[in-house]
């Protein structure tokens, strides 16, 4: 007997730029046809259909949402786009995947967490730093017990130069939100979260500098530069946030420092032992003497990792770990430490 032919899950890309390592997630599962790309610039659409061999190209995604009967997409445009893409997307009963940061700010991001909860479709935060062999396998210590009660948590994702399209949307407040924290800081912060059990946010404190973008200095490698774009974002931010129950975490972020080199870093200190991400190691007693494990991990890419769960899950019908109840606390968490970058004062979060 021939068998029978299983229908494979079509996928859409809005954005190609990160959304051609969404791509690669998907080209990777035989579960999945990429059906379309749609981006502004057809050019870079056309060669990453090229690459990944797909049929249609759009550079309008409500025709592409019209016109292609697909099941899930990818939203990989500037940040300020995500509500509108995410929102039309999810409209149609489409399962979303949405890059960080959830929006802008936590206004937009409320939006797209309410046409969540009314879509039929299944909706995922792009947190792939999640889906990392190392954070996988130190959640898995977590949930066994090995580090008791998480009281305190530092991260950060510093870069020495590293601002990405000097006078792009990335460094235009109205089109990113901000600078490094919403940019790059989210990711230290969702993963720490994560690994906290993600906690409900009570305050935060912050502060926010702009010292080498304003002036053109400090640039890095991702994005393509504008010249004579704006440049109104933050190049370094430090936060502080206190959770409901009564733990404290203090974030750090920057695209342009005089530091020794680029990290992106996690540290955890609960009641029976303390973590850290870079390099992984778990800090703890046995026999009344301290012990440092050092454990062996896959070294696996984050982002085809969180592409294969989202599918998972919509092929079984789970919730994904990465949901737009937690992005949205993300978001809170922003906004406070920005508003109290202007104020001065701690903000409450609600
Ligand atoms: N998770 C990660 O590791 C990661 C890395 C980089 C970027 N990101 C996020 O992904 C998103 C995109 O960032 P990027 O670095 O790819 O930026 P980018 O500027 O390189 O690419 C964005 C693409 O979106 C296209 N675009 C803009 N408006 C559009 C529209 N209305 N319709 C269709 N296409 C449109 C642009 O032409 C461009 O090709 C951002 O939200 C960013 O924060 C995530």
């Amino acid at each position: 007997m021939p068998k029978k032919k299983v229908e494979k899950l079509r996928a859409g890309i809005v954005g190609v730029g990160i959304g051609s390592a969404h791509a690669g997630g998907y080209a990777k599962l035989p579960s999945v046809e990429i059906a379309a790309l749609c981006d502004l610039d057809t050019k870079r659409a056309e060669q990453v259909a090229a690459q990944y061999k797909v049929k249609k190209i759009y550079s309008d995604f409500e025709a592409m949402l019209a016109e292609e009967p697909l099941d899930v997409v990818s939203v990989c445009v500037p940040n300020a786009l995500h509500a509108l893409v995410a929102i039309a997307a999810l409209k149609a009963d489409k399962h979303v995947i949405c890059e960080k940061p959830l929006s802008v700010n936590a206004v937009e991001g409320r939006k797209i967490a309410e046409a969540a909860r009314a879509s039929k479709g299944k909706f995922m935060i792009g947190m792939n730093n999640r889906f990392r062999g190392d954070s996988q396998l130190l959640k898995r210590y977590i949930e066994d017990g090995a580090l008791g009660t998480i009281y305190y948590a530092k991260c950060g994702w510093v870069r020495r130069r590293g601002i990405p399209g000097m006078g792009s949307w990335f460094t235009r407040k109205e089109q990113a939100g901000g600078g490094p924290l919403i940019d790059i800081g989210v990711h230290a912060l969702d993963l720490t979260l994560w690994l906290m059990g993600n906690p409900k946010p009570a305050s935060a404190y912050g502060a926010t500098y702009a010292k080498f973008g304003p002036e053109g200095r400090g640039s890095g490698n991702w994005g393509v530069p504008v010249s004579g774009g704006k440049y109104d974002v933050e190049d370094l931010a430090a936060g502080m946030v206190r959770f409901q129950d009564g733990s404290t975490l203090v974030l750090e972020a920057s695209w342009a420092q005089y530091c020794e080199r680029e990290r992106l870093y996690n540290e955890l200190n609960g009641t029976q032992g303390g973590a850290t991400l870079e390099p992984f190691r778990i800090f703890t007693d046995r026999y009344d003497q301290p012990i440092d494990i050092t454990p062996q991990y896959h070294n696996i890419s984050g982002h085809e990792a969180e592409i294969a769960h989202f599918v998972d899950c919509i092929l079984h019908d789970r919730k994904p770990i990465a949901t737009v109840e937690q992005a949205l606390d993300v978001m809170k968490i922003l906004d406070a430490i920005y508003e109290s970058a202007q104020t001065g004062s701690s903000v409450s979060i609600k």
